[in-house]
């Protein structure tokens, strides 16, 4: 076969793929083909604009080493990771919902019992938090020994990882045997992405900003019941909307309330006035074979990611928001 034009070429080019030995592989492929066609011919692509795409990127590619990943942060900016979330981790009713993992899960983080300090070794301060909840299940029962990975950013939206000193604000906070978890952490601020390479480039041609909203990252797990991967984001924070990787939902986002009470400040050993925010998780049960342990929180496949997802931020311009 030869000769193809415009109408003909897309049918060509997926019959050329049928004898692809690994039908998922054929499946994606085809599908690819058709839609990157499609996109030509719905812009009407001029060789000039191709071009483009194609120095961007071939600019995305070469902004990646051994370290930096700007394919995943590209993925994120537009909306692809959250879509592959969105289809692979839908939320069971009544569930906590799946968002986002992003760059700065570590594993070896120090386990903490009820009621620990988070801030504990922090190199700045921020505004003090109580955070308290409970871990349960789906049914409203509290889930006994559960386990929460938690990370976030410092008061100044930089994390621990960025400026490569000491695990700082993160732990691996163990509930009790009521389910209950509290700890002592600051308020974690919005922050940027990096902008330093053709990713920022292309969100600075779009007008759009360039922030995350303020959140805290916590991976849920317990035996026996499916592991979750989310946020809770800050209720008021001026970039909910507009979230530079569409990772917020509405229902991750949470109140920290103001208390002034200089007796429960003192029972909770934190100056006053301090914050409180309080949050449960809510796991559905593991259907099927559970494969992931709470001492692994990630999974191999996921670990594999998180890996490569670290170098997102590697040898970025730290950017202080
Ligand atoms: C984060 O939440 O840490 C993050 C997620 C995606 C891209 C950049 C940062
Ligand atoms: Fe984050």
């Amino acid at each position: 076969m030869r000769q193809f034009n415009e109408d003909t070429l897309t049918a060509a080019v997926v019959a050329r793929l049928k004898d692809t030995k690994d039908k998922r592989f054929r499946e994606i492929m085809t599908a690819a083909v058709k839609h990157l066609h499609a996109f030509a011919r719905e812009v009407h692509l001029t060789e000039e604009e191709w071009f483009e795409g194609i120095k961007f990127m071939t600019a995305v590619g070469q902004k990646c080493d051994d370290k930096r990943q700007e394919v995943i942060l590209l993925s994120d900016v537009l909306g692809l990771s959250m879509m592959v979330v969105a289809l692979n981790h839908k939320t069971a009713a009544g569930a906590t919902e799946a968002t986002v993992l992003g760059p700065f899960f570590a594993h070896g983080a120090k386990e903490y019992e009820y009621g620990a300090d988070l801030r504990e070794g922090a190199t700045m301060k921020g505004e003090d938090v109580w955070v308290s909840g409970r871990v349960l299940s789906v049914d409203g029962k509290p889930i006994a020994n559960a386990h929460l990975d938690i990370w976030q950013a410092k008061a100044d939206g930089i994390y621990d990882l960025q400026t490569g000193g000491e695990f700082e604000l993160r732990g691996r906070v163990k509930a009790n045997a009521k389910g209950e978890y509290a700890f002592k952490s600051y308020k974690p601020k919005f922050y940027s992405i990096p902008m330093d390479g053709p990713v920022g480039d292309l969100v600075r041609a779009t007008g759009n900003h360039h922030m995350r909203p303020a959140h805290m990252h916590a991976i849920a797990s317990a035996p026996g019941y499916q592991q979750v991967i989310t946020h809770v984001f800050v209720d008021g924070d001026p970039y909910l909307d507009g979230d530079a990787v569409f990772a917020v939902k509405d229902s991750l986002v949470a109140k920290y309330r103001k208390v002034n009470d200089a007796a429960e400040a003192k029972k909770l050993g934190l100056p006053n006035p301090f914050l409180k925010l309080h949050w449960d998780f809510r796991l559905a049960p593991e259907t099927g074979l559970i494969t992931e342990t709470t001492s692994y929180p990630l999974g191999q496949a996921n670990q594999a990611l998180a890996d490569l997802r670290a170098g997102i931020f590697q040898g970025a311009a730290v950017l202080v928001p």
